[in-house]
């Protein structure tokens, strides 16, 4: 995994701040005391070995989860072409209903997924369900002594736990991530080893060697609004809704924040590169390139769009930089996403935010539940 910062416009001296100012950055997400780095060696026999005892069992496997506790399976579900695993995040009825159409009630592992336990649109998708469908087709991921925890011990279906002080956007390699992924089939331990290896890099207190460090000065010091990550790699496009959500859920804060735009190469060439390129200089471009892809010569021909678009955007003085990834395998989805988690984490200690909570959401929690009370 490479990154260019050569069409930033800024020299990358005076881009990448100070050994000292890298050592206070890695001291403040130390004092968070947040465990989703941590966690990358729990073990997941336990998890493995559920898995794999039930797959035979099961033709699909369905999360009921939202936000953090459902973009994680979605984006594994995506990048790997999984049709096995499913993903219901939403209470709107016609999709609720394709989903239920689509599978084999009996055939099908229902895997409720909440930190809380009690999130509304969890809650409702497993009160609605949970009567015609027997205990052995559930299993849960929560927070210890959780409603949903307690639910489970009730119903004697077996629960996993979700580490301590990890955010859901944060847990996609805890659980709530691999326990579906694993069941589905997919190759959790190739993931976990990928994101291992970029964590020792994300760690590291060598500016020039510390990229997760670099992608958050960039951002930082160009003080653009709007971040455009543009995947040329298909198998990234459900990648964009998790990334979306770790910057917005993160970074939106005290008045201040990026937006996040998720984009697609070629398609978006034919879309938002308008914008980007003569509507207001606000976006700083990122750009995801799969070297494997060359092999071909449709490949060839995507990644020569790629090079065409970035140079166009740096002769306008349009600050963008590629990160190359050398194939779309579960290591470089691992290291993806631990690269992205920690920019994020610094990019909270740069700007004095607290990227862990999500308090403006808190008040249309409450309101939801007395509006709801009409209806009762
Ligand atoms: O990132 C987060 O913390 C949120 O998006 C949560 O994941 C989301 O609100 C769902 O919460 P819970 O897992 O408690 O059901």
């Amino acid at each position: 995994m490479k990154l260019d910062f050569s069409n930033i416009g800024v020299p990358t001296e005076k881009l990448f701040g100070s050994e000292k100012e890298l050592a206070k950055a890695l001291k403040g997400f130390e004092t968070k005391k947040q465990n989703f780095l941590s966690a990358l060696d729990d073990p997941i026999d336990a998890l493995s070995k559920f898995a794999q005892d039930k797959r035979e069992d099961y033709d699909t496997v369905v999360v009921l989860g939202i936000g953090g506790s459902a973009l994680g399976a979605r984006l594994l579900a995506d990048y790997f072409d999984n049709e096995k695993l499913l993903v219901l995040d939403t209470l709107d009825p016609y999709a609720v209903e394709r989903v239920l159409k689509s599978v084999n009630m009996v055939r099908t592992l229902w895997v409720v997924i909440s930190k809380s336990g009690g999130t509304l649109e969890t809650t409702t998708l497993r009160d609605l369900l949970a009567p015609g469908i027997p205990a052995k087709n559930w299993v849960i991921v929560s927070e210890k002594d959780s409603s949903l925890w307690k639910w489970a011990e009730e119903k004697k279906c077996p629960a996993f736990e979700m580490p301590q002080n990890i955010g859901g956007r944060f847990s996609i390699l805890t659980s709530v991530g691999l326990l579906p992924a694993a069941i589905a089939g997919l190759p959790v331990d190739k993931l976990i080893k990928g994101a291992q290896k970029m964590r020792e890099q994300v760690l590291c207190k060598d500016v020039a060697r510390n990229p997760a460090w670099q992608l958050s000065c960039a951002i930082n010091t160009l003080k653009r609004e709007k971040i455009v990550n543009w995947a040329y790699c298909s198998a990234l496009k459900t990648f964009g809704a998790w990334w979306t959500q770790l910057f917005a859920e993160s970074l939106g804060k005290k008045g201040k924040g990026i937006t996040p735009i998720a984009a697609m190469g070629p398609t978006d060439q034919h879309s938002l590169l308008q914008l980007i390129t003569e509507g207001d200089d606000n976006f700083f471009n990122i750009f995801i390139k799969d070297n494997s892809i060359e092999r071909s010569p449709l490949g060839k021909i995507m990644n020569i769009e790629l090079r065409a678009t970035t140079q166009s955007l740096a002769e306008l003085g349009r600050p963008n930089c590629t990160l190359e990834i050398p194939n779309r395998n579960a290591h470089t989805l691992g290291e993806l996403i631990v690269l992205w988690e920690m920019t994020v984490a610094f990019l909270g200690e740069l700007r004095d935010v607290n990227v862990f909570d999500q308090p403006g959401v808190e008040r249309g929690k409450i309101l939801t539940q007395e509006f709801l009370k009409e209806i009762e």
